[in-house]
């Protein structure tokens, strides 16, 4: 038996989020500036090498494996890759593969990603208003992402909208948004914005929504009740009773949830993040290039989980950013 991946505050670490692009056809204003430099390719690891990391992964206990970007359906081939790793889910010894992606591209792949093993999808969406939609995402358009909504239900994907809390943007659109997902039988999500990267001009502490404000509201009309049920994500859920719908509340900045943190990120260049809020990244590109064998690898990812912080700093309380990151968020894929 290999013994599993216990972090310094003996978390165990069962989660790996991978990131296999760093590209995106979106250019959201709060995770990218408009005019971002992205890596060469030559940097990226291979298909072959990330089936080859993950598998070490999976070997030294990760059950829960999401895929991320960027957009990750943007990567060329990559489904050759979700063909490959659903061996993992067939032996047992994955529980789950997802994936979180802006849903541009799922017309497209929904079916092949439900061949390929994978359940559920996480599905960024902030706004129903087309034009709104047009300028959060900057290049991307809503009617693109509905189909792609549509076929992933249609494929048999179990759909989860990830919407970013964003003041004066979409706060009038809580019960829209929450009506829609209940209509659809989508599962929803809540983040609060965190200050990942420079994005220009746009205000951090002035398009931050406190989820607590979020949850008042939505006690105006619903009576709440805390659930104890958990994905394995950050995520904490209340149940709405009139209704029964679920929402869940992910909430860096007004209640830190790091003392169950369960995850690492690892980047298309085989970085690994041991902690989304601090700047702390050891190398697995040289250690799998070292050697046929996974022995470093494993190694080097043991020794990268041995220096996990204990959490963020992110903090807007006196008005300023505290724990801003200089990397953006699409480079570890959130
Ligand atoms: P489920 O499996 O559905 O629970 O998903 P998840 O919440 O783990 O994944 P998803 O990609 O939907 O995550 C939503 C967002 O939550 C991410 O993009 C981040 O913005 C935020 N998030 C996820 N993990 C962390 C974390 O460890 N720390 C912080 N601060 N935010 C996180
Ligand atoms: N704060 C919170 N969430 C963010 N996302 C991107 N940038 C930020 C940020 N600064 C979200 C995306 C997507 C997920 C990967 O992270 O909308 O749902
Ligand atoms: Fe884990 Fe860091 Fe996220 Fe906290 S901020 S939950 S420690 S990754």
């Amino acid at each position: 038996m290999t013994a599993p991946l216990i972090d310094p505050f003996q978390r165990a670490i069962t989660y790996l989020r991978l990131s296999v692009t760093d590209r995106c056809d979106f250019r959201c204003v709060y995770c990218m500036s408009e005019n971002m430099t992205f890596l060469p390719k030559k940097e990226l690891l291979s298909l072959e090498e990330l089936d080859r990391l993950c598998s070490s992964f999976i070997r030294l206990g990760v059950e829960k494996l999401r895929i991320t970007g960027g957009e990750p359906l943007v990567r060329r081939g990559i489904m050759t890759f979700f063909d490959a790793m659903s061996r993992h889910l067939d032996s047992g010894a994955l529980k789950e593969m997802t994936l979180t992606t802006n849903g541009s591209q799922l017309e497209r792949f929904a079916d092949d990603l439900y061949a390929a093993g994978v359940r559920r999808v996480n599905i960024s969406l902030d706004t129903l208003n087309e034009a709104k939609f047009a300028e959060i995402t900057r290049w991307g358009r809503l009617p693109q992402v509905l189909r792609g909504v549509e076929a992933a239900l249609k494929a048999g994907l179990h759909v989860k909208i990830n919407v970013v809390a964003l003041k004066d943007f979409n706060e009038d659109e809580l019960f829209d948004i929450a009506a829609w997902c209940a209509d659809l039988g989508l599962d929803l999500t809540f983040i609060e914005v965190m200050p990942m990267g420079d994005i220009g001009n746009e205000n951090r502490i002035g398009q931050f929504w406190s989820l607590d404000d979020l949850r008042a509201k939505l006690a105006e009309r619903f009576t709440l009740t805390a659930l104890a049920e958990r994905t394995g994500g950050p995520a904490r859920y209340l149940r709405l009773e009139e209704t029964g719908q679920k929402i869940g509340l992910i909430t860096p900045l007004s209640h830190n949830f790091c003392e169950s943190c369960n995850r690492v990120r690892v980047t298309c260049t085989g970085e690994i993040y041991t902690c989304l809020g601090q700047e702390g990244k050891s190398d697995l590109r040289g250690p799998l290039r070292s050697s046929e064998a996974d022995a470093p690898l494993e190694e080097a990812i043991r020794a990268a989980i041995g220096l996990k912080p204990k959490g963020h700093d992110f903090d807007y309380s006196r008005q300023q950013l505290g724990g801003q990151m200089s990397r953006h968020m699409s480079h570890t894929g959130g």
